[in-house]
């Protein structure tokens, strides 16, 4: 196993980058999409078979993990990676993020956040350091710094304010990681939708130095089309020669546009959740399985898919399981779902190697435009 983490560019097709980062558990491929396993596990899957969609790597939750079942016992029992048997890289998110959204009772200071628990009510505290500290015990090969941000719309001064706490807490992020050979930390741009306070998040986090940076606080409640704004600058704002990560995002025309714009890495439960919903996303968009029109429907969800779900099943099948509230509704759909997702990322991949981004892109919002067959 190789100690070093390094990212290196392959192709440019304007913005669009395709690359590969070096970890010591392996490639990963960029543009990325990372399927979210919160809780120690992508939902509805085996590890074996989100490999075989083709994904490189994972995204694990501070949050979730500390509460339960503990990082303490994680490390006790080997770490993460064993603990889910996934031996490819794991990025980890850091906590304060899923805080705001989760917990109960938040108190946020300068020393960190402290809350009580969704899951049993108990008090907790999460600081940079303490959130490092759960990274490492995780055994995380990309560790995310901890940061603070405000849900949109929010006012200037409320975003300002936020923004710097976040660079401060990125400082204190970086001196408790310390020098780890092979593992990376990320830091996170902040600054709402105010391209002056994205810079200075930009600059602030180049001072401190990291392996990765992060695009934070987007999908938050502005939309698309703002969200897109936000990204015609902010990539940019940040290192050419490190991973830029998106996070959160998205749909499958959020990532092309997010792509199309310079980021190489995502992450975002939609796959996987939405697959427990009876939702599918294909070439043609988005499709219902437990609509009626499925029922006597012979035909796979999508006939270009090589995933099982869409190898060896009926829509029919796929309907009546749904209907039926078997598991194995939520299993075909998450595993056809993520395989979707690893396809479009290859086809960017591939088509920003061939210099033929904007055509694919063309094609994509085609495909999707003639809608479901
Ligand atoms: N997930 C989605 N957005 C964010 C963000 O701004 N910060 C963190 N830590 N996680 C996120
Ligand atoms: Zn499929």
């Amino acid at each position: 196993m190789g100690r070093t983490f390094d990212f290196t560019l392959t192709a440019t097709d304007g913005r669009a980058r395709t690359g590969v980062i070096d970890t010591p558990r392996g490639a990963i491929r960029t543009p990325a999409f990372m399927p979210v396993g919160t809780a120690a596990t992508v939902k509805a899957m085996l590890p074996e078979s989100v490999a075989a969609t083709g994904a490189d790597i994972l995204l694990g939750n501070t949050y979730h993990l500390m509460l339960r079942p503990t990082a303490e016992r994680i490390a006790r029992l080997g770490g993460l990676h064993g603990f889910m048997n996934w031996d490819r890289p794991i990025l980890t998110d850091s906590g304060g993020f899923q805080v705001m959204s989760l917990a109960e009772l938040r108190k946020l200071t300068e020393e960190g956040v402290t809350f009580r628990s969704h899951i049993d009510g108990s008090r907790h505290m999460l600081t940079p350091e303490r959130s490092m500290e759960i990274q490492r015990l995780l055994g995380s090969d990309i560790v995310m710094c901890f940061d603070e941000c405000p849900a949109l719309p929010a006012d200037r001064d409320r975003i300002a304010d936020s923004m710097e706490l976040s660079m401060r807490w990125a400082a204190r992020s970086k001196a408790a990681f310390g020098d780890r050979p092979g593992h990376a930390l990320f830091g996170i741009q902040q600054g709402g939708l105010e391209e002056d306070l994205r810079k200075a998040s930009a600059e602030a986090l180049v001072d401190i130095g990291f392996d990765g940076y992060a695009v934070g606080g987007l999908a938050v409640g502005e939309g698309q089309e703002a969200m897109f704004a936000c990204l015609d600058y902010a990539p940019e704002q940040l290192p050419q020669d490190k991973p830029r990560y998106l996070m959160g995002v998205g749909k499958p025309d959020d990532i092309v546009g997010a792509v199309k714009r310079g980021i190489d890495m995502m992450d975002c439960v939609l796959p996987s959740r939405s697959g427990r919903t009876g939702q599918a996303w294909t070439r043609r968009g988005q499709v219902n399985i437990k609509n009626a029109r499925h029922a006597d429907d012979p035909r796979p969800l999508d006939e270009a898919c090589a995933c099982p779900a869409c190898r060896s099943y009926s829509r029919a099948y796929l309907h009546h399981v749904f209907r039926a509230g078997e598991m194995i509704s939520g299993m075909l759909l998450t595993w056809h779902n993520l395989h979707y997702y690893q396809d479009l990322m290859g086809r960017m991949r591939d088509a920003i190697s061939s210099g033929e981004f904007n055509a694919f892109e063309r094609e994509f919002h085609a495909e999707r435009e003639a809608g479901d067959i």
